[in-house]
């Protein structure tokens, strides 16, 4: 583990007099103390910010813990505060959104367009029969209409499952089934590096695979020949363009509870668990932490760099920006496309002041060198930030001298799917230490603690925790109650604490340092995957008898995959089969998944119980001590 960690440095970055006066938040310290004497208070006047149909009658319900309940009895709707009442207001005519594809082409919505497209989309999905409740599957790139379908999917109510555009047609059937999805929205094509990712074609196998999809609605995207279905394929814009599409459509009223979305992740076993988080604590969870943490004013220019098939683009580009009426930028394709100052070309034509990205996207442009950013007036940008896997130094300092032009405090977010939102991050006037998230959000109490829930001392390996529940957390694994409690409250089940699965350590300022995941849960260029969903892959090849992955560091993507494959007998191993192993999991998961080195062997270590030890496997690949094998079964 201990390769992953990016030891505490005693440097320390004081933030500026103008980033300091500028805050909304001046005062963490005091902030925190306030939030935490009165925890239901402090939440009771963030949710007052939002629009509520009727108040609650209760902030926080704890009866059936751990299925804690937020604003019990309030009724909203998460797309009435992303866009109706916006354009009651001034904000009507400002820019929400600006697009821009990676072939170059650019769109731009206010409040007002996005808000009627999205009333448009709303009456085509109630045209295709989808009712409050229903789930709907979205399978897309990074293009204005994914937001459109997530958004007209949350004001008639119905729960999206939105399954990022780089999985495989089999991820993507297993998640409708799991959904139960009768309506899936997807496009012909998404532009990847110049070439047409054929996502239509890989929705048709999967569909073929679940056939409990009734209605496929196809967004033109890269114009290229598709199959069309009669009776099932629905070209998104001729529905959009029929009377029914009307652009006015009432706003269901939600009780705070009831369901947004369901977003799957990786976890501990093969099968993905849909994380399910609601309307209510959602909004105002999300909504609060983007506002003080990324300091987002009226007139900034936002830019989270992810994708919205993921939970920073489902909270931090669809859901927060618009709820707090910010302009934010979406841009399609990858960042070194044509060349390797895509981003910086943005950032200075669009004049963005607040980028947040992750630390493998940091290094990987870090390695084209200075001279493409510095071609580029960078000057606008006054925040910088960074998620999903620990920022090491090296990367924290370019990013934060050559992008920042050190004036850019760095935002460095922990947090997760299950938390819906930042849990350990600084504000702009925080003293920063590159490589740490610095202290927990206001009203989130976290620790390290020991197996036996000891809070460990400065400097000492633990489990990260929380010790309280917060409104952005999941509520449950979609259809798996049980699994919801034995995977995050059951460790520290006396206590009632949430089990994040990292592990990391305080400093004696306090400050949390993440040190990596502590279950089966490897980090590849940000993404989260399961050593058992990669393990099931490859067993599923009728060449494999037994399978091992273990994450690997690596200098860009901070982990790469490496698999250990017995095969069955009378196979044997050759690079051909190397390679087609890798086309199977490029279909069974998809082309994260791959991994960088598969390896045939004809044993695997072994616990006398039979479970295989990866820890061994990993001490072998990284030439680190092997520790203590007595339990290993040779
Ligand atoms: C890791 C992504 C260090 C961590 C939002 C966590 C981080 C997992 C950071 C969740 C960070 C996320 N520093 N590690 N700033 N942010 N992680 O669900 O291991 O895709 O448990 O959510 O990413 O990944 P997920």
């Amino acid at each position: 583990m201990s390769q992953e960690f990016s030891p505490p440095t005693s440097e320390w970055y004081y933030p500026s007099d103008a980033v300091k006066k500028q805050a909304i938040v001046s005062d963490y310290e005091a902030l925190y103390r306030k939030s935490m004497a009165d925890i239901e208070a402090f939440w009771d006047e963030q949710a007052q910010k939002l629009h509520w149909f009727e108040p609650w009658e209760k902030v926080l319900d704890t009866s059936d813990a751990p299925f804690y309940k937020w604003f019990v009895g309030g009724k909203t709707n998460i797309a009435y505060n992303a866009l109706d009442r916006h354009v009651k207001t001034w904000r009507r005519n400002k820019l929400a959104i600006i697009w821009e594809g990676e072939p170059g082409d650019k769109q731009t919505y206010s409040y007002w367009r996005l808000w009627r497209e999205v009333n448009k989309c709303a009456n085509v999905l109630k045209s295709l029969g989808v009712k409050k409740g229903d789930r709907v599957t979205i399978y897309m790139g990074r293009i204005p209409e994914l937001v459109i379908s997530m958004l007209a999917c949350a004001k008639i109510g119905a729960v999206h499952s939105v399954v990022y555009g780089g999985f495989s047609e089999h991820a993507l059937a297993d998640r409708i089934e799991d959904a139960q999805s009768k309506v899936l929205i997807t496009a012909d094509g998404a532009w990847l590096r110049g070439n047409i990712v054929k996502l239509k074609d890989i929705v048709d196998e999967a569909v073929h695979r679940s056939p409990i999809v009734e209605s496929v609605l196809v967004v033109k995207r890269t114009g290229h020949d598709v199959k069309m279905q009669q009776g099932r394929d629905y070209w998104y814009h001729d529905l959009m363009g029929l009377p029914i599409a009307s652009p006015q459509c009432e706003t269901t009223v939600m009780d705070a509870e009831d369901p947004l979305f369901i977003l799957y992740t990786s976890g501990t076993t093969g099968k993905p668990k849909g994380i399910l988080h609601t309307h209510g604590g959602y909004s105002v969870y999300t909504s609060t932490t983007l506002q003080w943490v990324f300091d987002v004013k009226d007139d900034d220019r936002y830019w989270c760099a992810a994708d919205p098939g993921w939970i920073t683009g489902h909270s931090y580009i669809v859901y927060a920006p618009l709820i707090i009426g910010a302009t934010e930028i979406i841009y399609e394709g990858a960042p070194n496309h044509p060349y390797p100052d895509r981003w910086w070309r943005l950032v200075a034509e669009y004049g963005v002041t607040i980028l947040y990205t992750a630390p493998t996207a940091i290094r990987g442009l870090m390695r084209f060198g200075d001279a493409w950013p510095n071609r580029h007036d960078l000057s606008s940008i006054r925040l910088l930030g960074s998620v999903g896997e620990p920022i090491n130094p090296e990367a924290w300092r370019w990013f934060h001298k050559v992008i920042g032009k050190e004036k850019s405090p760095i935002m460095d977010t922990w947090w997760q799917t299950e938390t819906g939102g930042f849990m350990i991050a600084p504000m702009p006037s925080v003293p920063l230490k590159p490589g740490s998230g610095t202290r927990p959000f206001p009203g989130i109490e976290a620790d390290v603690v020991d197996e036996h829930g000891v809070s460990c001392p400065p400097g000492v390996d633990g489990n990260l925790v929380i010790k309280g529940p917060w409104p952005g957390m999941l509520r449950t694994i979609y259809g798996d109650p049980e699994r919801f409690k034995k995977q995050y409250f059951s460790a520290y089940e006396k206590q009632g604490w949430y089990l994040t699965g990292d592990s990391a350590r305080k400093d004696e300022d306090g400050y949390f340092w993440i040190i990596g995941r502590n279950d089966d849960v490897i980090k590849v260029s940000g993404y989260r995957l399961g050593t058992a969903e990669v393990e099931s892959g490859l067993v599923s090849h009728p060449a494999v008898a037994e399978a091992a992955a273990i994450g690997v560091p690596d200098d860009v993507r901070g982990n790469v995959i490496y698999a250990y494959c017995m095969l069955k007998a009378g196979v044997t191993g050759s690079p051909e089969l190397v390679d087609a192993l890798k086309d199977h999991i490029r279909h069974e998961i998809g082309p994260i998944a791959v991994p960088t080195k598969i390896e045939f062997v004809t044993a695997l270590p072994k616990t006398r119980s039979g479970k295989i030890m990866r820890r061994v496997l990993k001490a072998r690949a990284t030439g680190a001590p092997e520790g203590d094998l007595s339990t290993l079964e040779e």
